[in-house]
């Protein structure tokens, strides 16, 4: 398969390592950063994450590598924004508008562009996938930290999902996966890993406009 994935840079995480997993496999993988890991891989580039300009004319120049693309695996995560209990108080500051937009242009933007430009090398029954978080739209959650940049920039996400899932030309299915990578325990991380791995790669048209939960 031809897959592109944003995020995948970050070494021992989870982007990174589907990345390596899916080309050990022999599928051809590009990977668009943020950063330079040094990764030194002609199907790995960075963009400036500051534009989504920038982000969608690489991910073009990437994706003219290939003829067809299987999957998309939007797998960033960034976000600013107020989170401390002292944030939200009657005496706080107000957050800088820059900032809280870079949250629109991370979660939104980017990938609804992104996802666009996908679709024109995609056909029936090709994927995009958006990896998102349980607190997006689990509102019952009543322990901290409450982060509305990162929890909202992921809503706004999951309802991107929803609206190509629904309305996208090619017949392409659009979902979205909740887990949690327990990193600190390295066979619990595995485990998850393992199970949205071979999630990804197996999704199929019953995962349309679905947040599926991978919990192990
Ligand atoms: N870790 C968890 O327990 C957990 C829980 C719920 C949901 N998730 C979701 O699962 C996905 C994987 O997250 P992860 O934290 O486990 O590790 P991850 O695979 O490393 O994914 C995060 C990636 O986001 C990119 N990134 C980091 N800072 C950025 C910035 N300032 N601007 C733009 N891109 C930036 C990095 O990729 P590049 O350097 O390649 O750009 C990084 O590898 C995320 O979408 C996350 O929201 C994770």
């Amino acid at each position: 398969m031809n897959i592109l994935v944003m995020g995948g840079g970050t070494k021992n995480r989870f982007g990174n390592d589907f990345v390596n997993r899916a080309r050990g496999e022999g599928h051809r993988v590009l990977v668009v950063s943020h950063k330079d890991h040094g990764h030194n891989h002609d199907d790995h580039i960075v963009a400036n994450f500051y534009s989504a300009e920038d982000v969608v004319s690489k991910t073009e120049s990437i994706l003219n590598k290939i003829d067809k693309l299987d999957i998309f695996l939007f797998n960033t995560v960034a976000g600013k924004g107020p989170w401390d209990p002292d944030d939200f108080m009657s005496d706080s500051n107000f957050f800088n508008e820059t900032d809280w937009l870079f949250n629109l242009r991370v979660n939104a933007i980017i990938p609804y562009n992104v996802s666009i430009i996908c679709l024109k090398k995609m056909s029936e029954g090709a994927k995009l996938v958006y990896m998102t978080t349980g607190r997006s739209f689990n509102m019952d959650v009543t322990v901290g930290p409450f982060i509305p940049s990162y929890y909202g920039g992921k809503a706004f996400l999951n309802h991107i999902m929803v609206a190509f899932a629904h309305y996208n030309d090619k017949k392409v299915i659009s979902t979205a996966i909740s887990g949690h990578f327990g990193y600190n325990d390295p066979n619990e991380y595995k485990r998850t890993f393992e199970k949205t791995y071979l999630h990804i790669m197996n999704i199929d048209s019953t995962h349309n406009a679905k947040i599926v939960t991978v919990a192990i």
